[in-house]
């Protein structure tokens, strides 16, 4: 369901997110929450590995028939973003689109992230956010409980900009964007960031 969910917004402003976060990540790559794998076919050569997690069993039955697909070898794991299966400073770039939102414990989650990336390494990140304004604020506080119900535990209301800092990352590039119509549902997730954070080159230990 969720690929014939989200179709519409992969031919508009998705399909142009993930040919940047993910056509540009470099070295060896790490993708949490890769869903049905959706960002696969858009990493290029200097990816030269690419490794994807998604704890879903349904989604990752897709992700790895996906992933079976393409014409470079792409692992899928079945893992929590809180629980990265992985040695410390492994990867050279993490991408996450679409992730923080549904992750139990985001900080858990950053921190692990920050754990497997070498010390300079990049969190590559596309997510829908809590509004700016505290009316905005309001009403996706409001709506959460059923959002969540519905949207197998996605959060609307997550300072996830605010999260990624406090995980101990430097965020060099973000980009606040409202690509959804200002209707429900789609109002209750319409801020989105799309941006670059960086694990400080002089952070010895995660
Ligand atoms: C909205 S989908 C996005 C999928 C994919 N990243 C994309 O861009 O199409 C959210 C994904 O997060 C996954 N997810 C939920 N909880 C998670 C967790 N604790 N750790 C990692 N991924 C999680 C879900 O299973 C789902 O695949």
């Amino acid at each position: 369901m969720y690929d014939r969910m989200v179709s519409a917004a992969e031919k508009g402003f998705l399909g142009p997110v993930r040919e940047e976060l993910a056509g540009s990540a470099e070295g060896c790559v790490l993708e949490i929450g890769c869903g049905t794998g959706a960002n696969f076919s858009h990493y290029t050569e200097k990816a030269t590995e690419v490794v994807a997690t998604e704890p879903d069993p349904y989604m990752l039955q897709r992700a790895e028939k996906r992933a079976a697909q393409m014409d470079r070898p792409i692992a899928v794991h079945q893992a929590p973003a809180e629980e990265l299966p992985f040695p410390d400073a492994s990867f050279d770039t993490v991408v996450s689109t679409l992730v923080l939102c549904s992750v139990d414990d985001p900080a858990k989650a950053l921190s692990e992230v920050r754990r497997v990336l070498k010390p300079g390494g990049e969190l590559r990140f596309y997510e829908h956010v809590r509004y700016e304004s505290a009316f905005g604020g309001f009403w996706q506080d409001l709506v959460a409980p059923v959002w969540g119900w519905l949207g197998g535990g996605c959060h609307p209301n997550r300072d996830t900009a605010a999260s990624i800092r406090e995980a101990g990352f430097t965020i060099e590039k973000l980009e606040r964007s409202k690509p959804l119509p200002p209707i429900p549902p789609m109002v209750c997730s319409r801020p989105h960031i799309k941006g670059i954070a960086v694990r400080p080159a002089e952070d010895k230990a995660a």
